[in-house]
């Protein structure tokens, strides 16, 4: 699987290429092969670009051990200064020229201590299940619209597109106070950020676009987000409410007001953050519940059994793919020698499907405990949403349950092609109320 160079452990150049190509990532099952191959021989290997200067070489780290060791220790593993997400030097060019910075968007994945705890502090609470409790009501309340909306469109339907996706979307628009008319505007913006590798998604071509292209996009999408919310902050300190926006807007760091790029930057990741993750996980469920009649009768007598199939899920599907570090001294790593200054990739996928840590690992298995995936990360950077996505999906399922009486597949479900946040796009079923 690997070349020795200087006792390094290189990626063979079509083994590389499969890392990097968000198409590969449209074909789950060769993907899984892909990172199973590479675990088993050298869990941490260097991916190396084809033509020189294309990007930076990185380490691909697919062990569960070596993911978590590196996502705990966050002091010797640095989200700054590279980009959080894999990027093409092209693209890091172009952001340092449009920004001034190596990503377009500063937010908490891009702050290290001691900015991170002091950021992360201001909202940490609001997002804590307590807090969230507040919130259930009308979690309910949108499940069952949600669901009725489905069921008028007949007994064939796309869950992704009348279900997973626009329910987390509106979820996150209300805690941020974004009005059910802007909503589109904000999908499409986030597809620009996130989704600009599949043509299905960018809905612009942009998986057709050089790097140069592309970022321009994006910027122009940082850019409307960040006057978008300039405004909303603005109406936030006037007239206050319990939401998220109000909590980021009047917030102060050391006695001083986020300065405005810090302030759209946290909105843009909150925005960003919480739909397009808890989409692919809550399609990822309902497949496989599509998949195993038997489990759906089960869990609709037994809804108790509903927060193992919601983890399990969200194991099951890591809809975010992987993030990167930059290490802050040498150490060692699975058997390499890692420099400081090196780039790695903590591969998510790869680490919840490791079979060291996960027994049958590609098994939809609602049973399985422990279940310590790092689906939502780990360290000091772990998901602040988690008990959201957490939430929203059990409130989710048990509307569906309430309404549905059998679910089954209806034809193919197809994946992004996204090397970033992925899952699935499309997911025929055919439904039979109840
Ligand atoms: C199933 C759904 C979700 C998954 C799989 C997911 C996954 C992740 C992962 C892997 C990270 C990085 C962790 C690390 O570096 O250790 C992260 C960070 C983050 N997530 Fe989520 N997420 C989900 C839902 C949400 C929701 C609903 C929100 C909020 C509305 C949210 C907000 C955030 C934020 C703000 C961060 C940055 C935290 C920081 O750097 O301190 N996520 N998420």
């Amino acid at each position: 699987m690997s070349a020795d160079r200087n006792g390094e452990a290189i990626l063979p150049g079509d083994v590389a290429r499969r890392v990097i190509d968000p198409h590969a990532y449209a074909e789950w099952d060769g993907l899984l092969d892909t990172f199973d191959a590479i675990r088993a021989a050298t869990p941490v290997a260097k991916v190396q670009p084809d033509t020189p200067g294309l990007f930076d070489p990185f380490w691909l780290v697919t062990s569960y051990d070596d993911v978590m060791r590196i996502s705990k220790d966050n002091a010797a593993f640095l989200n700054n200064p590279r980009p959080v997400v894999f990027s093409f030097n092209q693209a890091i060019e172009f952001s340092r020229a449009a920004t001034g910075s190596n990503m377009l968007v500063d937010s908490l994945v891009v702050f290290d201590a001691p900015i991170h705890p002091k950021y992360r502090k201001l909202t940490q609470e609001w997002f804590m299940p307590r807090n969230l409790a507040r919130l259930e009501d009308e979690l309910r309340a949108l499940a069952a619209r949600t669901v009725d909306r489905m069921l008028e469109q007949g007994t064939e339907v796309d869950f992704v597109r009348h279900v997973s996706g626009p329910y987390p979307l509106r979820v996150v628009m209300q805690i941020l106070g974004v009005p059910p008319e802007d909503e589109f505007r904000m999908q499409m913006l986030t597809q620009q950020l996130f989704g600009g590798q599949d043509k299905d998604l960018s809905g612009s071509g942009m998986d057709q676009m050089t790097p140069e292209q592309v970022v321009q996009i994006v910027a122009g999408a940082v850019k409307t987000f960040e006057d978008y919310f300039a405004a909303l902050a603005e109406d936030r300190r006037r007239n206050p409410t319990e939401d998220v926006a109000s909590v980021i807007a009047n917030a102060l760091v050391d006695g001083e007001p986020l300065p405005p790029r810090d302030m759209a930057g946290y909105y843009i990741i909150v925005a960003t953050a919480g739909h397009d993750t808890t989409s692919a996980s809550t399609a990822g469920a309902m497949q496989a519940l599509a998949r195993d009649p038997e489990q759906y009768v089960r869990v609709r007598a037994d809804r108790s059994l509903l927060p193992g199939i919601v983890e399990e899920a969200i194991r099951w599907t890591s809809p975010v793919q992987h993030f990167m570090r930059t290490a802050a001294e040498d150490c060692e790593l699975g058997g390499q020698r890692i420099a400081k200054g090196d780039w790695l990739m903590i591969n998510y996928v790869a680490a919840n499907h490791d079979p060291a840590q996960f027994p049958d690992p590609r098994r939809f298995d609602a049973a399985r405990s422990p279940n310590r995936h790092l689906a939502f990360g780990a360290g000091a950077h772990q998901c602040l949403g988690l008990h959201l996505a957490r939430l929203e999906m059990k409130i989710l399922f048990e509307a569906i349950l309430d309404r549905v009486a059998a679910v089954e597949p209806a034809g193919e479900a197809k994946r992004a092609s996204s090397t970033f946040v992925g899952g699935l796009k499309t997911l025929p079923l055919r439904v039979t109320p109840a």
